[in-house]
């Protein structure tokens, strides 16, 4: 089967390139996070349909002809999936792929760091939204804040380099932690991103009112340590980043005040082999049928024609509701149960 010519030159409708691949492993985690996983209970993707280690490997494969050049495992939670180092060191071999990272809630990383960064983990973001162990518990609904801190620590310890703390910002929940964490994340040689609260998914009840924006952040940083400088950066990242005065660096995610469509050329891939243009996209790309088929031509097809009519701007889209208050929980839960791909674990935040 021949190769289709390089990539670099597939643009969708906006000319935005297909870059930046994240993989879900799996479905599950082994939080509850009320922000993202809230329910017990969801209708979970069927085992039979997981696509295997050999599998996502052949799909990157194709991808990287298309101009994919990072990836990003994330979950439900990453290292729930046995063996991940396994797929790492798969992955590691593709030459066109620069950049492997992961996106874990950092409950397994005492036992695991050590094997990732072995199999050639490039980078490691760590979710971590308190510092609390009371309020890690109501948010989680899980007692191992200690794990998670130990976790943290591993990283360094290993030697594992390119750690980021990513911590979801919510107005009566942490917004009274944020120069603590960015203390703690000094601490731990690590970079702290605040993710403004996203109305993504269906059943954690969402409100405009419990969004810290970045606007609201900045202030409170400023008045902490007094100027905050804003780096300049050509990058398709969602991260703006800012210096403080003692050389330290942190992030802000805007996605909900300032969403940055315009630049995204990130996709998303299920665990069970669906293909998301869009965090917000209601309907994936089924890859796994031509997959399991051996069909490499009509992957290759529904990869570029998937990309080159991607009209997706989730994000501003969403933003566009506020002038009519209609901005609210994005899916109704009679939805989600009907299609668990709808739901922000299942794609990977
Ligand atoms: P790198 O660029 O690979 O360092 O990763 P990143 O900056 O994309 O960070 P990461 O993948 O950890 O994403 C951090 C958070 O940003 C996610 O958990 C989401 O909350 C948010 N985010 C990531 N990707 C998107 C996106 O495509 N759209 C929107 N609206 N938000 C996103
Ligand atoms: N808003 C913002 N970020 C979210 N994440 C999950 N749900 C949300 C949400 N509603 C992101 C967080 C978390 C990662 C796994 O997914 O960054 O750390
Ligand atoms: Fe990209 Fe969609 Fe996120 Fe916008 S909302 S940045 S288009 S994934």
């Amino acid at each position: 089967m021949n190769a289709v010519p390089a990539g670099a030159d597939l643009l969708d409708t906006f000319g935005r390139p297909l870059r930046s691949l994240r993989v879900s492993v799996t479905d599950r985690c082994n939080l509850r996070c009320h922000y993202c996983m809230p329910e017990d209970e969801y209708a979970w993707l069927p085992r039979e349909t997981l696509l295997s280690f050999e599998e996502i490997n052949r799909l990157v494969e194709i991808f990287a002809e298309f101009g994919v050049d990072k990836v990003r495992l994330t979950g439900g939670e990453p290292l729930l999936r046995r063996n991940l180092p396994t797929l790492i060191s798969l992955l590691k071999r593709q030459t066109a792929i620069q950049d492997i990272a992961l996106t874990t809630n950092g409950i397994l990383l005492d036992e695991q760091a050590e094997s990732l960064r072995d199999a050639g983990l490039d980078r490691i973001t760590v979710s971590l939204d308190t510092l609390k162990p009371d309020r890690f518990r109501s948010l989680t609904k899980r007692d191992t804040f200690d794990r998670v801190l130990r976790g943290i620590a591993h990283v360094r310890t290993v030697g594992l380099t390119g750690l980021k703390i990513d911590t979801v910002a919510i107005k009566g929940f942490n917004d009274d932690e944020l120069v603590e964490l960015i203390e703690y994340g000094k601490c731990v040689e690590g970079e702290v991103r605040f993710i403004e609260y996203m109305d993504v998914g269906g059943a954690n009840d969402w409100g405009m009112e419990k969004v810290l924006s970045q606007a609201e952040m900045l202030e409170t940083f400023r008045q902490a340590y007094g100027s905050v400088e804003p780096i300049q950066e050509n990058s398709s990242a969602p991260a703006r980043r800012f210096r403080l005065p003692d050389g330290t660096t942190f992030g802000i995610i805007p996605s909900t005040t300032t969403p940055f469509c315009a630049t995204c050329d990130r996709s998303r891939l299920t665990a069970d082999g669906m293909w998301y243009l869009c965090l917000y996209a209601r309907h994936g790309v089924d890859l796994r049928e031509p997959l399991r088929m051996n069909d490499d031509a009509s992957l290759r097809t529904r990869i570029r024609s998937g990309w080159q009519q991607r009209v997706d701007r989730g994000a501003e889209d969403r933003k566009a509701l506020e002038s009519s208050s209609e901005r609210g929980q994005f899916i109704q839960i009679d939805e989600l149960r009907q299609d668990p791909h709808l739901e922000m674990h299942a794609r990977g935040g």
